[in-house]
């Protein structure tokens, strides 16, 4: 860190933030800020004060690191330092030149000017991470902007830029380029009105908020706030710190720090940073795996389906250079088609510059000639699930790849060695499962094959990073963590439906507790034909003791395959679900209940939430005490970022470790009971 406390600039003390990488205002920055206002104060010579940060940061926020630490609580708080700033008697200016985010803003905000450039970025972040603004962004903003923009810049936890915000109220000036002249003229000025007018530094505090309309429109949002906003106490603690914006400042204060305070030991902000920093850590390969990844500029991708596509789109955003290769030229246009329209539409939706989408389809290549693979640094397969297809397709990539290239498949739960062995070059061959929509969905799962060689795996894991993806390492086992783990969980919620449940209660007290979406609607999205083509591959061997329920296969007998044939579980009118339940659903079920001989008893929500949480938990610790999954935080994001499950709720194993650990192991046994042969108990607890 710099020593030098500020440097004058004629007659303009600049203090520059540099607490390396981003400017977090942990507990030694704060400090500095407050010496070198001191300083500066103290300087005859120095008329007013910039504050600034350093090339990519004036501030990216408070420092999540330091939460819930005694560090977060060390004088001088945040809010002390910004009581600081707004109280000095010279005026300081902020010069915002590259993020300004949650603490940092908020900083910013308790100065008496602020400049930015037009590219800054502006946010307060907090509600993602399950907590409020605590240092005053809540009351100053709106005094600043009005409460529309304040609300709107809160709630959805996005920055924008200064272009955006240039007439919101929060900036005095968007320049750009000359941050620092305009922020010290600005400076200047206001020191100059001050010396000759006695015009008082301009504060946020000061403002006022007219409060029946401030009320009548935050009563409106109340009522607009989402069943998934509801389960988070963060969105209604945002609106009472923003209610209390309409009374004197100090005491707006003291109740946004009661709100900061309690949300930040609540259960969904410590699950939010956990997932924070689990997304960090899976994205690293354990040390021992740590080596170079390969260079990769070229990507091929083997079949042009949902999934091809996807994977190339997110390929060319990256901006490497895709070959899309297909069996045949009509499935070849068909995948263009699609990659064409995707970028049609984000250029209509204004989402995506013309240029930038031109300069992305002209790097893609589209062939039916496997010769063109030998220009590829690494392939990805994406061919239909189907074990022979895959491995005539590898077979054809070990003749034609390139010697050094790394070798990918898509597969959902095919076993990659299986795929790896039929070539020459095992070592080269890893897993990389994308999910649907590919170009859309954050998570990548990095599956590392028996010979996969480290650094193949180091590129997997590389290359995830280059896609904006969140990369995650698992083993070569039965669908790898996500899709092991939702199997093991829908059966539970199949169990339930035999015990007396009906797919409505299930999805409901899902949906309840937070997921997208139950089990059965996902099951209809996304089509009962896959999942009953494999129950048909795997009949043969499955063990015949085992609980086995056959509602899905009977339901696809009738033609139900869920939303695309119009009936499922549910049965859709026009795409949509319609609300009531149905006659032929009800009494499969009822059969498959009778055969088995179960008495039906109505299930509640808590009981279905426990057990189909529990059936999560158990195949978590499996995957853990098998070694598929390498770190317990790593199913948590898988399961978070791939499968819908309630990010503040933290995954199943965040969730487990909040249970009372006898009463959890209990249940599981009760839950091995209820399940039947067929179900392994894990023997090994999720301890922290
Ligand atoms: P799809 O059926 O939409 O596309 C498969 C494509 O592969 C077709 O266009 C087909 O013409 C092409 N193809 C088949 N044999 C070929 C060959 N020998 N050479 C070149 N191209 C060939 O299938 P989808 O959904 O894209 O799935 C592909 C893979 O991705 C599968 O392994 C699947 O399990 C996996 N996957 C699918 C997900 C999904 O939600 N659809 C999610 C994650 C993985």
């Amino acid at each position: 860190m710099n020593t030098t406390l500020f440097e004058l600039q004629g007659a303009v003390a600049v203090i520059t933030l540099d607490q390396p990488p981003v400017n977090s205002l942990g507990h030694a920055l704060r400090q500095r800020i407050v010496a070198a206002l001191d300083a500066a104060l103290a300087d005859p010579a120095v008329r007013a004060i910039v504050l600034t940060g350093k090339d990519k940061a004036f501030s990216a926020s408070a420092d999540v690191s330091e939460f819930g630490s005694p560090l977060q609580l060390a004088e001088p708080l945040l809010g002390q330092v910004l009581a600081r700033v707004e109280s000095c008697s010279k005026p300081v200016i902020a010069a915002l030149g590259g993020v300004a985010l949650g603490g940092g803003l908020e900083l910013a905000l308790a100065c008496h000017g602020r400049v930015a450039l037009d590219t800054a970025r502006l946010g307060l972040p907090e509600i993602l991470l399950g907590l409020i603004p605590g240092a005053g962004g809540t009351q100053r903003l709106p005094r600043l902007t009005g409460m529309d923009t304040a609300l709107a810049l809160i709630q959805s936890g996005q920055p924008q830029s200064g272009r955006q915000l240039a007439e919101s109220g929060l900036l005095d000036q968007v320049v750009t380029e000359g941050l620092m002249e305009a922020a010290k003229a600005l400076a200047l000025a206001l020191a100059d009105q001050l010396a000759k007018h006695g015009t008082p530094l301009p504060r946020a505090r000061d403002q006022q908020l007219d409060p029946a309309s401030t009320q009548a429109l935050l009563t409106r949002q109340r009522e607009k706030l989402s069943p998934r906003q509801q389960l988070q106490p963060a969105y209604t603690a945002l609106l009472d710190a923003l209610a209390a914006a309409t009374t004197p400042f100090e005491e707006g204060l003291k109740r946004e720090r009661e709100l900061f305070l309690r949300l930040l030991n609540s259960t969904p902000a410590k699950a939010l940073r956990n997932q924070f920093f689990a997304e960090r850590e899976a994205a690293k390969l354990a040390a021992a795996l740590q080596t170079n990844p390969r260079f990769v500029q070229t990507v091929a991708v083997i079949g042009a389906g949902t999934m091809g596509a996807g994977i190339a789109i997110c390929a060319l955003d990256a901006g490497l250079n895709v070959i899309l290769l297909e069996q045949d030229e009509a499935a070849l246009q068909r995948g263009c088609q699609r990659v064409a329209e995707h970028y049609r539409s984000r250029v209509s939706a204004g989402k995506l510059k013309a240029s930038v989408a031109a300069a992305s389809e002209a790097r893609l290549n589209p062939s039916t000639d496997w010769a063109q693979l030998c220009q590829a640094d690494l392939v990805i397969e994406a061919v239909f699930e189907d074990l022979a297809v895959k491995q005539a397709v590898f077979r054809q990539i070990d003749l034609h790849a390139r010697m050094g290239a790394v070798l990918a498949t898509n597969t959902s739960y095919l076993d990659v060695d299986a795929i790896a062995n039929v070539t020459a070059r095992p070592q080269e061959v890893l897993g990389l499962h994308f999910f649907s929509p590919a170009n859309v969905m954050k998570l990548l799962e990095v599956v590392r094959g028996t010979h996969t060689a480290p650094d193949v795996l180091a590129t997997g894991m590389a290359l995830g990073r280059t896609l904006k993806k969140l990369p995650v390492l698992t083993g070569n086992a039965f669908g790898f963590i996500g899709n092991r783990i939702y199997n093991a969980y829908r059966k539970q919620c199949e169990f339930m439906l035999e015990d007396g449940a009906w797919p409505e209660d299930v999805d409901r007290a899902l949906t309840d507790f937070g997921f997208a979406m139950g089990p059965f609607a996902v099951a209809d999205l996304s089509g009962l034909d896959i999942a009953w083509r494999m129950r048909q591959a795997a009949a043969a061997s499955r063990d015949p003791r085992e609980r086995y329920v056959a509602i899905l296969d009977r339901l696809c007998e009738q033609g139900r395959l869920g939303r695309k044939s119009g009936a499922g579980y549910y049965n859709y009118e026009g795409g949509k679900q319609v609300k009531s339940s149905d006659a032929v659903v009800r009494s499969l079920i009822e059969q498959a209940s009778q055969q088995r001989g179960l008495t039906r008893r109505p299930l509640g929500t808590s009981e279905i939430q426990r057990r189909a949480l529990l059936a999560m938990v158990n195949e978590a610790a499996l995957l853990l005490a098998e070694g598929v999954a390498s770190r317990a935080s790593d199913i948590d994001v898988v399961l978070v970022q791939g499968y819908g499950f309630p990010r503040w709720e933290g995954g199943p194993v965040f969730w487990a470790r909040q249970q009372d650990r006898a009463a959890l192991e209990q249940d599981l046994d009760g839950l091995a009971e209820i399940s039947g042969p067929g179900f392994v108990r894990c023997a090994q607890a999720l301890t922290p």
